[in-house]
């Protein structure tokens, strides 16, 4: 799925959340309290937005964004070709116990078969914060109702059509109801082991940043 949308993905990104994702991807960064010189891994990359951040943050340290989609990383590598790259699963990491100062995974716990292993994964290679930027189940209230009509009707219109593969878009929407919540993602971050959880919302309670000591 994610080779089939691909071309189009940043667009979709930019269209669907009229253009705020920049931002959450800038905050999620600076949430890694990486130093220039220090190393950072970007799971679940994509097309490599945040992996930019990190490297940015990290001015001449070690970067590299991993995913398992070729055409993502295709992408990526024409956009940042100066950051490293690597085809790669996320729930079996190809590095040493504690390899990196911060670790990142954005919009794609929701995708791993096994999220509580993916954090696992994330805290043995990080030797110290870890990183998650995620959609969350709406919020109670006019806010998550409204986001809720949006996310079963607007999004998998507009997202199909930009991006000529309806199928996913509605993926995204069908998915809405096992969007976690906030507890529920520091509960499953403290199962994998990470320490010092902190989460803070964004987007009005529709999207948050969980982070820990990895
Ligand atoms: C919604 S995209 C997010 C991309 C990017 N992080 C961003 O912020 O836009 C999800 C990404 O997760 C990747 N992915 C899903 N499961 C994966 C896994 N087990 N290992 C590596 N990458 C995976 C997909 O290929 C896709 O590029």
């Amino acid at each position: 799925m994610f080779d089939r949308i691909a071309r189009r993905y940043d667009t979709v990104n930019t269209v669907l959340s009229a253009g705020t994702d920049a931002g959450w991807r800038r905050r999620a960064a600076r949430e890694t309290a990486l130093r220039p010189g220090g190393s950072a891994l970007d799971i679940a990359c994509g097309s490599g937005k945040l992996t930019a951040e990190l490297a940015r943050l990290a001015q001449g340290g070690r970067v590299v964004g991993l995913d398992f989609s070729p055409q993502m990383l295709e992408i990526a590598r024409r956009a940042q070709p100066l950051i490293e790259f690597i085809e790669g699963d996320a729930l079996n990491l190809p590095f040493d116990d504690a390899s990196f100062d911060a670790s990142t995974i954005a919009f794609g716990l929701r995708n791993l078969a096994d999220p509580v292993r993916g954090l696992r994964e994330m805290r043995r290679v990080t030797r110290g914060r870890a990183v998650v930027l995620e959609f969350v189940r709406p919020p109670k209230g006019i806010v998550g109702a409204a986001y809720r009509v949006y996310l079963k009707t607007l999004l998998p219109v507009i997202g199909g059509l930009v991006s000529g593969q309806p199928s996913a878009y509605r993926y995204l929407s069908d998915t809405v109801d096992s969007y976690r919540t906030p507890k529920e993602l520091s509960q499953m971050a403290a199962e994998a082991g990470w320490s010092d959880v902190r989460f803070q919302m964004l987007a009005m309670g529709t999207v948050g940043i969980l982070s820990g000591a990895g």
